[in-house]
């Protein structure tokens, strides 16, 4: 049966010094909680992902880079790959996050890209899609989240999907405090589950981690995680304080 996970992405936020108190916070949290009903990770900027690593080694956080190059190697001034991010101790990689989409035209081919050479570097994925407020208004957001996921992993063979977190994030719900509502993100979620099933199978689609994110917060997280098939959240801005973050962990 597939996992739920709660996801941190802290986005540009923290110094390294802060960004390792936070990790560590998280941590002994996770740890004085007990027995959880999800995986717990952090996703954190590049700079931070040694030092994390080290910091939360052999304990119960995984640790998520925020973005990886679309290139594996080579004359790319500024850019970390693939293979840097899994050389750190990190095991997933945060990827189509619509602010990347956005801000740094990250289009579904590079996309595409990108999600191969993080599966070939042994990083598993959670791959973002969502859509915009006019995108939802027009009443294209199934069209706009299916071919986000047909064009960057639908060519994916069974195994490789398997290695594939889902996040839906309605772009209008991220950062506004607007949450899509537990229907609103349980309509989308079944649409996901379903299309993951035409192409790979209902075993592999019962199988698929689907996190919702958009505003999600101590308060409105059981609501969302009760829904049959939202298995957990990527948090954005309540990731940043240990006991917000804990509060929508411990939401299950
Ligand atoms: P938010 O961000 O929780 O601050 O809305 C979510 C995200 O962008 O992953």
């Amino acid at each position: 049966m597939r996992k739920n996970i709660v996801a941190g992405n802290w986005k540009m936020n923290t110094t390294v010094p802060e960004g390792i108190k936070l990790a560590q916070e998280v941590s002994q949290a996770v740890k004085a909680a007990g027995e959880l009903k999800c995986d717990v990770i952090v996703g954190v900027p590049f700079p931070h992902l040694v030092p994390v690593c080290q910091a939360l080694s052999g304990g119960p956080v995984a640790v998520a880079a925020e973005n990886c190059a679309d290139h594996d190697k080579g004359a790319y001034t500024g850019e970390v790959s693939a293979a840097m991010v899994a050389s750190t101790g990190a095991q997933y990689v945060i990827l189509g996050h619509s602010e990347r989409r956005g801000y740094y035209n990250e289009s579904i081919e590079m996309l595409k890209t990108k999600v191969d050479l993080a599966l070939a570097s042994g990083l598993r994925v959670i791959f973002c899609c969502g859509e915009s407020l006019e995108e939802r208004k027009a009443g294209t957001h199934f069209e706009v989240i299916k071919n986000e996921l047909v064009g960057s992993l639908f060519h994916l063979s069974a195994e490789a999907f398997g290695q594939v977190v889902i996040a839906y994030e309605p772009i209008w719900a991220i950062g506004t405090g607007e949450t899509a509502t537990a229907d609103q993100a349980e309509e989308i979620h079944a649409f996901i589950r379903q299309l993951v099933a035409e192409k790979y199978g209902a075993v592999v689609a019962n199988d698929t981690t689907i996190l919702y994110g958009g505003s999600c917060k101590p308060s409105n997280a059981p609501e969302l995680f009760a829904k049959p098939d939202i298995d957990g959240g990527l948090i954005g801005g309540a990731s940043l304080k240990a006991a917000d973050f804990m509060g929508i962990v411990t939401a299950f």
